[in-house]
């Protein structure tokens, strides 16, 4: 075997990376996978405490890294942050996207408020469509790139009381099928990555309780995931070990709901 053989398949050096959501539990794996596979970073967020704090853990294990304020769902601040990628970088172009923005608000359909519906509807779904938007021009021109959008087991299988999250989900899949048939002829490969259940900000209230029971139990593995074993498969995604992968949805979930009616007590 090529002594090399595993390095190049998953070497990413000289490429840039946006990590949208990177101040974030998922999105922080992420980059750190990307970085430590060569990749120079920019972390992009709203917050500017936790992306400071993600660049410095970053830059210790000697990744390049800096980070950027926006809000993915405004059009205005993702050209700004495709700027601030190719200057702070260094690089020709933008790579690699990772969208990880994301948020749930976990209430039956009947109680939900309009702004309750509209607000996830745009952290989960326009903070995925937009960056796609500004940097899939950007790679169309280049003639390269990989976008990993975050999907969801509840885009496949709803997940109960959370409808607006489950819909956008939905439409974050079926965006990233149809990215990926426009934008192959152009170099361009498009895929999503589909969670199971990992505690995080954003869901904390969501697994508390006979939830998270009932979330481990149907689990095969029998437990939440950790961040950094999402981040393989991210790395995988982004790299040329993946020239033939797009227009997929991977999913990465400890076995959950991989029987019927199989509930087993978690510890
Ligand atoms: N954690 C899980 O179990 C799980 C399961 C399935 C899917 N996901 C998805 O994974 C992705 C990452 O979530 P996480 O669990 O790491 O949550 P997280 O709350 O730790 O991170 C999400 C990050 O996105 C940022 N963000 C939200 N809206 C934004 C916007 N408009 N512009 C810029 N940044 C924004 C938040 O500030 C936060 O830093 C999300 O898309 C989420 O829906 C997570």
């Amino acid at each position: 075997m090529d002594p090399h053989y595993l390095h190049e398949t998953f070497a990413l050096a000289g490429r840039a990376a946006v990590v949208i959501g990177g101040n974030g539990a998922l999105g922080g794996a992420a980059a750190r996978a990307l970085g430590q596979a060569g990749a120079a970073l920019l972390i992009v967020g709203r917050n500017e405490t936790t992306c400071r704090a993600r660049v410095a853990e970053l830059r210790a294990l000697r990744v390049t890294a800096d980070f950027h304020l926006a809000d993915a769902t405004s059009p205005a601040d993702m050209e700004a942050t495709l700027r601030a990628a190719c200057e702070t970088t260094g690089a020709p172009g933008v790579e690699i996207l990772v969208n990880a923005a994301g948020s749930m608000v976990r209430k039956p359909f009947l109680e939900l408020a309009a702004d309750e519906w509209s607000g996830v509807l745009s952290t989960t779904l326009d903070a995925v469509r937009i960056p796609c938007h500004v940097f899939g021009r950007h790679m169309r021109e280049r003639g390269s790139g990989a976008i990993i959008n975050f999907s969801s087991m509840g885009a496949r299988l709803p997940l109960a009381e959370s409808v607006p999250y489950s819909c956008a989900k939905a439409a974050v899949e079926n965006l990233t099928q149809q990215l990926a048939w426009e934008m192959a002829p152009h170099g361009v490969r498009v895929n999503a990555i589909a969670p199971g259940f990992f505690p995080a900000a954003q869901n904390r209230e969501v697994l508390r309780g006979e939830r998270g029971r009932q979330i481990r139990g149907n689990t095969a593995l029998g437990r939440y995931g950790e961040p950094d074993e999402i981040a393989t498969a991210i790395l995988f995604l982004a790299a040329p070990a993946s020239t033939f992968v797009t227009g997929s949805v991977v999913p990465v979930h400890g076995g959950f709901q991989s029987v019927c009616l199989g509930f087993r007590e978690p510890d």
